[in-house]
């Protein structure tokens, strides 16, 4: 296991009497990639907040980075670039002031931080107007100098809250790419979603929040086979045409439960991906292969079933 960045113990917070996120454990790895999910009030923005120091836990505790954010939160924001839902430039300020303005916050120096600020305006698309103010920016071209800002201070870790809310697809792909890049520069993302085919895309690691409860946590693949049924693989086979002796040969492949056939196809469930074994019984049996494909499983599934648990 590598170095935890983030850390909570039975993190809480209550608003009034009301829960917003109950007794979160959740441990994070310097690296990953981590897809925070959860439908609109499930308690994503809550927690980002408390690690970040900017508001208090009810109870329980948080680390990031080894630190206490509500005792150091200089030290942990220092750690930390967050690109919150809305994001607050100054709207009178080129983008290129705005991101001189976190070069200094970050204590950079002068000649060093223009040159970083010109490459990653650069990268995130906005070389063109990096002398206009922000106020003149669409929602898109904000987001995006939200992650410049962020790739400035080359933080630790990234904390993305909806980071494509209110942008075009065009804008959204762009987006995606800039995040799965911070990865790539072995920062550490938390990446709040509540749309999974963004999260399935940049994510391999998910954690999903439901009214207040971490209801899920594991890699897609292991929480995907954990809901088609425990430590089931189905796959399903195209053949020319089926007959009881191709069925037969499958059944004896060991590690396969069952085998039905519908029209030319067979549905086998097994207890792993049995692609290979399964070929060879069906070629040897003297049947046709046409195709085979392993059930591959959706985010969507996961989430809808442990949402409706919790
Ligand atoms: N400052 C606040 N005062 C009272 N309730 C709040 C406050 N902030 C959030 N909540 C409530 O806490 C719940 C979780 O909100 P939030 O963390 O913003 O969810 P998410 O980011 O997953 O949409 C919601 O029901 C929200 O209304
Ligand atoms: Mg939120």
């Amino acid at each position: 296991m590598g170095q935890l960045v983030v850390e909570t113990t039975e993190l809480t917070k209550r608003y009034n009497g009301f829960t917003a996120v109950n007794s979160l454990n959740l441990k994070i790895e310097e690296g990953e990639m981590f897809g925070f999910l959860g439908a609109n009030g499930a308690g994503k923005t809550t927690t980002l907040l408390m690690l970040l120091g900017l508001t208090e836990p009810t109870s329980g505790t948080v680390r990031v980075c080894g630190m206490d954010p509500t005792r150091d939160a200089r030290d942990v924001k220092r750690q930390v670039g967050y690109l919150p839902e809305r994001v607050g430039f100054y709207e009178d300020l080129t983008a290129r002031q705005n991101l001189q303005f976190t070069a200094n916050l970050n204590h950079m120096r002068r000649t060093e931080a223009e040159e970083k600020i010109d490459a990653v305006l650069g990268t995130v698309g906005l070389a063109r107007v990096k002398d206009q103010n922000v106020g003149t920016f669409s929602k898109g071209m904000k987001q995006r100098l939200g992650i410049a800002d962020i790739l400035v201070k080359e933080p630790r870790l990234a904390f993305l809250d909806e980071p494509t809310t209110g942008i075009d697809p065009n804008g959204i792909d762009d987006i995606l790419k800039l995040i799965s890049g911070m990865g790539k520069r072995g920062i550490t993302v938390i990446f709040c979603s509540h749309i999974l085919p963004q999260v399935q895309r940049l994510c391999s690691r998910v954690g999903i929040m439901s009214k207040g409860n971490l209801v899920a946590d594991g890699a897609i693949d292991r929480l995907g086979r954990e809901v088609v049924a425990a430590g089931k693989f189905r796959i399903e086979a195209e053949l020319e045409g089926v007959g009881p002796d191709v069925i037969a040969a499958v059944r004896g492949v060991k590690g396969v439960h069952e085998v039905d056939a519908i029209e030319s196809t067979l549905i086998i469930a097994a207890e792993s991906d049995l692609r290979g074994q399964i070929s060879r019984a069906i070629i040897e049996s003297g049947a046709l292969l046409l195709g085979m494909k392993v059930e591959e499983y959706d985010l969507e599934t996961i989430f809808k079933r442990y949402s409706s648990e919790a």
